[in-house]
């Protein structure tokens, strides 16, 4: 694929089939996942490829109530939304309860772990959360969701298990000093899969020079 329209085109699909995946794409998306960048090139991050349907079962009755509960809010919200936002919220939670439902029976999930002990957190003394760490594993995360949408697969990001890591940490084995930072179930997409994204333009999420200019519209 050209390399826009891929990231272009990257939305979350959460509807996946239990159709088995090609061995040998599995291994290219793994692969690509590896060329990520990390500080130091330390590489602190690994996967663990679930594809065990107990394991993944397991991981869907986790995920479920979780779901569940984050989705309480955003459906009230979605009352008050304009007609047009309102059906498109509606459809992303719809794809949101298909996936909480059938998470146990994708093919795929791809349990992206760390270790902090390995990481430079160059902003772990600021008072304010710190994110400098993740930015040693999510840029994986992305290089694998990109490799998907190349082969034609659905994907999304998922973090809401993250709640739940110490029973995730405990079914998947992690030793000591390896956490998790986003579950990705991969599949072949339910209906049209990846497609448009809506996101903010250019002029509101970049700043010329300074913080107040906005980057001049071409
Ligand atoms: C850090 C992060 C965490 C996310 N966690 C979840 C999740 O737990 N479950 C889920 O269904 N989607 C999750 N998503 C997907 C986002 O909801 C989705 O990317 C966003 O709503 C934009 O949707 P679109 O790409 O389809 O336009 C997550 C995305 C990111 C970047």
């Amino acid at each position: 694929m050209d390399m826009y329209d891929a990231m272009s085109t990257l939305r979350a699909v959460r509807r996946i089939k239990s159709d088995p995946i090609d061995p040998a794409v599995i291994n290219r998306i793994l692969l690509a996942a590896t060329w990520a960048p990390t500080g130091g090139n330390m590489q602190p991050w690994r996967i663990v490829a679930v594809e065990d349907p107990k394991i993944k079962t397991e991981l869907q009755h986790l995920y479920k109530p979780l779901w569940d509960a984050y989705t309480v809010g955003y459906r009230r919200k979605m009352e008050a939304m304009p007609a047009d936002e309102k059906a498109s919220s509606a459809g992303a939670l719809d794809a949101g309860d298909y996936l909480a439902n059938n998470l146990g029976s994708v093919p795929l999930i791809a349990v992206f772990c760390f270790n902090p002990s390995i990481m430079a957190i160059t902003d772990k003394d600021q008072p304010r959360a710190s994110v400098v760490g993740g930015g040693s594993v999510y840029p994986a995360v992305q290089n694998l969701l990109l490799a998907a949408r190349n082969e034609g697969l659905g994907c999304v990001l998922t973090t809401l298990l993250c709640m739940e890591e110490p029973r995730v940490r405990e079914l998947l084995q992690l030793p000591d000093d390896w956490y998790t930072a986003a579950h990705v179930p991969v599949g072949h997409s339910v209906g049209g899969g990846h497609g448009p994204i809506r996101r903010k333009p250019v002029n509101v999420m970049v700043s010329q020079d300074t913080w107040d200019k906005a980057w001049p519209t071409v």
